[in-house]
């Protein structure tokens, strides 16, 4: 039988990563795994419980404390997950502006980290995952049968993420998003744990200028490759 495989997708924020590892687990028909999700909902639990971003004591408790899920979708509204904090559906409230611009400050933490860790590592350990995020290769998983790290320009990155925000109503100023997201790139690839890197063995992928289908279409093959070469 063929081993159903662990795959690591890590890049920048709006490098393409969600989209591919949702369509690559539905190709598949693995579980996608936004590990980004954990780390957003947290950030949220803690901006409205006014717990102070920059106590890194209470957000690491926080971290600890809350239950986070991700669980099917239960609305059509171009969600991939329902991502629930404490039972209630914060599936779009994860993905604010607010949230962008503080998600780095809390993913440094080295005790959210490893709080997040434990719960990312007891799925990915399964196989039949496809997992998405920043230290997946790295850290999580850094015996994931396959790594793919997707990068773009900061310049293409910002202008998907613009048209994210817009497309659901969001007020959004490019500029600002640019500046946002150089600011999270430079947080996150300079953090003392787990910074965003490509792992030794991973299989760099550069988006710019390319359709998702077309990524998604060498990341198949990259796929089928490795379970031809597994089995
Ligand atoms: O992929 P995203 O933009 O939803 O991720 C949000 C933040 O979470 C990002 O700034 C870095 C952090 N993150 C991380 O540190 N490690 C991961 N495995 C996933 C995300």
């Amino acid at each position: 039988m063929t081993k159903a495989l662990a795959i690591a997708i890590d890049g920048p924020a709006a490098s393409g990563k969600s989209t591919l590892a949702q369509s690559l687990a539905e190709h598949f028909e693995y579980l996608y795994f936004d590990t980004g999700a954990l780390y957003r909902a947290v950030t949220l639990a803690a901006l409205q419980r006014n717990v102070e971003i920059n106590d890194e004591q209470s957000v690491t408790k926080l971290a600890l404390e809350v239950s986070i899920d991700l669980v099917p979708p239960t609305q059509q509204d171009s969600r991939q997950y329902d991502v629930l904090i404490d039972e209630k559906d914060c599936t779009w409230e994860i993905r604010s502006a607010e949230v962008d611009a503080h998600v780095s400050q809390v993913s440094a933490y080295p005790g959210v980290r490893s709080a997040l860790k434990d719960q990312q590592q007891r799925i990915g350990r399964r196989g039949g995952v496809v997992m998405a995020g920043r230290d997946i290769g790295t850290v999580v998983l850094p015996e994931a049968d396959l790594k793919i790290y997707l990068d773009a320009s900061v310049e293409e990155r910002a202008l998907r993420r613009h048209a994210e925000l817009e497309a659901r109503g969001q007020q959004a100023d490019y500029a600002q998003v640019e500046q946002s997201m150089r600011i999270r790139d430079e947080i996150d690839a300079n953090r003392a744990i787990a910074p965003l890197r490509p792992a030794d063995d991973a299989i760099v992928l550069k988006s710019d200028g390319k359709q998702a289908k077309d990524v998604l279409a060498i990341a198949i093959k990259l796929v089928e490759a490795k379970i031809e070469e597994l089995s």
